[in-house]
């Protein structure tokens, strides 16, 4: 199966290939960034199809507290001694770390080189691979440096997600539920009746989640307005990230936690109802996703918000479902009442 990203704002295109990936030819000097654990798991079955005029392989170390400035460093470092050339390619081979991180570096390397995503996880299949978003955390919070820089073409392979361990499987569904309740209630309805992820139903969450960001990436590349409904749960779900260092949930696990909280604040906003919203829980819960997070300080929380990029000007940008149109998007609510519904979490 083929999904065409075609891009209103930079005119650029490019095509997803869904389990269609047999051979990859280049001219040209190709960079392959990955980690160890999927080099070991996968690496071998991507240079058995490839054929390029040299091959270099950058390993980078595994986990989101390396996706950080050292770590691009040591690429572009490794991408030099490989003696890249503005011709050459870049294919990132892993999750959404190795490709949020070998996007930002194919982008910046000699003020950009072309690259390719082969994502590794079902988090990166569904999302992260797709709509150029780049780039690494610091100090401050969790992507806050890069730049938008859509991939030449994006190759998912079901397969690979048959060594992923659950935990990630489900954590990767958390962004696949996001879609769904923002952007199509038949999709929200699906995943609510099956029980399985078992390859079938992978490949539909798959092929559904890429068609709902294209058609959402392609109006909006630079997050000017609709593509904000990408980060329900997110503004919640960065502040838990960040407070937990990374370390406790999984980014899919605190999205999952973050859209609860989004939800509660629907309810108490009037958009939704209480069973609108036990109904997402009961189908993120159904996939082991967490929907609770211990609020020490609802203030402290709430000033975290605005570490987030998204939050402009002071005004806190919430993405909310909402139970007639899908979703709203409001940068307008009062304190008070936010930090009433972080107090429901202590
Ligand atoms: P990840 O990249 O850390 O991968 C999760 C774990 O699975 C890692 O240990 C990885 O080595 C391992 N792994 C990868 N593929 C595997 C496989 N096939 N079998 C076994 N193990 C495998 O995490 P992730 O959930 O893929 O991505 C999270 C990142 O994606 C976050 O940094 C988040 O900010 C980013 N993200 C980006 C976008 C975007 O639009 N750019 C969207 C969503 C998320
Ligand atoms: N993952 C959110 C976005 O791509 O906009």
């Amino acid at each position: 199966m083929q999904i065409n990203v075609k891009l209103q704002d930079s005119k650029l295109d490019y095509t997803v290939f869904i389990d269609e990936l047999t051979e990859l030819k280049f001219d040209t000097k190709v960079c392959v960034i990955t980690n160890q654990k999927v080099a070991g798991l996968h690496l071998k079955s991507i240079l058995d199809i490839l054929v390029c005029k040299e091959l270099s392989v950058i390993c980078v170390s595994d986990g989101e507290e390396y996706k950080n400035f050292d770590t691009i460093n040591h690429i572009l470092e490794q991408m030099f001694l490989a003696k890249l050339d503005r011709n050459s390619i870049v294919i990132a081979l892993g999750g959404g770390v190795v490709t949020d991180m070998a996007g930002f570096a194919a982008g910046i390397y000699e003020r950009g080189i072309k690259f390719i995503n082969i994502p590794t996880t079902l988090l990166a299949q569904v999302d992260a691979s797709v709509g150029g978003k780049t780039g690494i955390n610091n100090k401050f919070g969790k992507n806050l440096i890069g730049i938008f820089n859509q991939p030449m073409a994006v190759y998912c392979q079901s397969k690979f997600l048959q060594t992923l361990p659950k935990r990630e499987l489900y954590a990767g569904l958390a962004e696949a539920i996001k879609m769904a309740v923002m952007l199509d209630r038949e999709f929200f309805e699906f995943l609510k009746n099956i029980d399985t992820l078992k390859n079938e139903n992978l490949v539909k969450i798959i092929s559904k989640c890429i068609e709902l960001k294209a058609n959402v990436v392609s109006k909006d590349e630079f997050e000017n307005g609709i593509r904000s409904v990408l980060n329900y749960g997110h503004t919640f779900g960065h502040v838990i990230e960040n407070q937990t260092k990374y370390k406790k949930y999984l980014h899919g696990e605190a999205v999952s936690i973050g859209m609860n909280m989004a939800n509660e604040l629907a309810l108490k906003m009037g958009f939704v109802s209480k069973e609108y919203i036990d109904e997402i829980r009961d189908v993120l819960e159904k996939f082991s996703l967490p929907t609770t997070y211990k609020v020490d300080d609802e203030n402290e929380f709430y000033e975290a918000f605005f570490l987030d990029k998204k939050s402009k000007d002071s005004k806190i940008k919430f993405v909310l479902p909402d139970e007639e149109n899908g979703f709203r998007i409001c940068d307008d609510i009062h304190k008070v009442i936010v930090c009433d519904v972080l107090k429901k979490f202590q």
